[in-house]
């Protein structure tokens, strides 16, 4: 039998917002002022950050924050911001995992949508997670392409089990 080496999985915890806004710095908002990187809602205590761990170290991270958009259709939402991995371990399916983390959070908030606006080259990843893009509606960013709102339905079958306990990077 051949001997192949064990790839550590991720996991998924619930981190503090301290802990994602590096990565969102790194990755999401390179070379703009830190502030960039702080949203509205990000210390309210039903925030949910969720961070991918990979041998201890945080390689993805993906926020959920209850703000309902302008968009009259989808009240009663909860917004999805600073979804990202590491270029390294894309395609390994921790976007997937961190997803699925905070849609079963939202769901367990009883939450009926989930939106975001989407960075344009993304829109095919969320897409795949059962996200809709609402037509006409695009938030204009300072730098590139206009980010198009995309929206889920959110439903009682979300509800996962719950994470597991406080973060080891707590
Ligand atoms: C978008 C992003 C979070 C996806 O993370 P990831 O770790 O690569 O996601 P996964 O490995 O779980 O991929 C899950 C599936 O989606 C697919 N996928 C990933 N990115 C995709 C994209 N941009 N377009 C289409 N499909 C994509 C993968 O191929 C995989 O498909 P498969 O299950 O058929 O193999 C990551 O590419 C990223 O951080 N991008 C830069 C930051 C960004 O744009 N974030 C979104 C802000 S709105």
């Amino acid at each position: 039998m051949s001997q192949m080496a064990k790839r550590s999985e991720p996991t998924i915890q619930r981190v503090s917002v301290r802990q994602v806004r590096p990565l969102r710095e790194q990755v999401l908002r390179p070379g703009e002022p830190p502030e960039r990187s702080v949203y509205p809602g990000d210390d309210e205590t039903d925030t949910f950050h969720a961070a991918a761990l990979l041998d201890g170290r945080i390689v993805g991270s993906a926020t959920v924050i209850r703000q309902s958009p302008a968009h009259e259709a989808i009240a009663d939402s909860w917004r999805l911001r600073g979804v990202t991995t590491l270029p390294e371990v894309r395609g390994t399916g921790c976007g997937v995992l961190l997803l699925r983390a905070v849609t079963g959070y939202v769901a367990s908030q009883g939450c009926r949508y989930m939106w975001m606006f989407a960075n344009p080259p993304a829109v095919g990843f969320y897409l795949k997670l059962g996200f809709q893009i609402m037509d006409g509606v695009q938030n204009v960013v300072p730098v590139g392409a206009p980010h198009p709102l995309m929206w889920r339905l959110i439903t009682p079958a979300d509800v996962e089990q719950p994470l597991g306990g406080p973060s080891p990077l707590a």
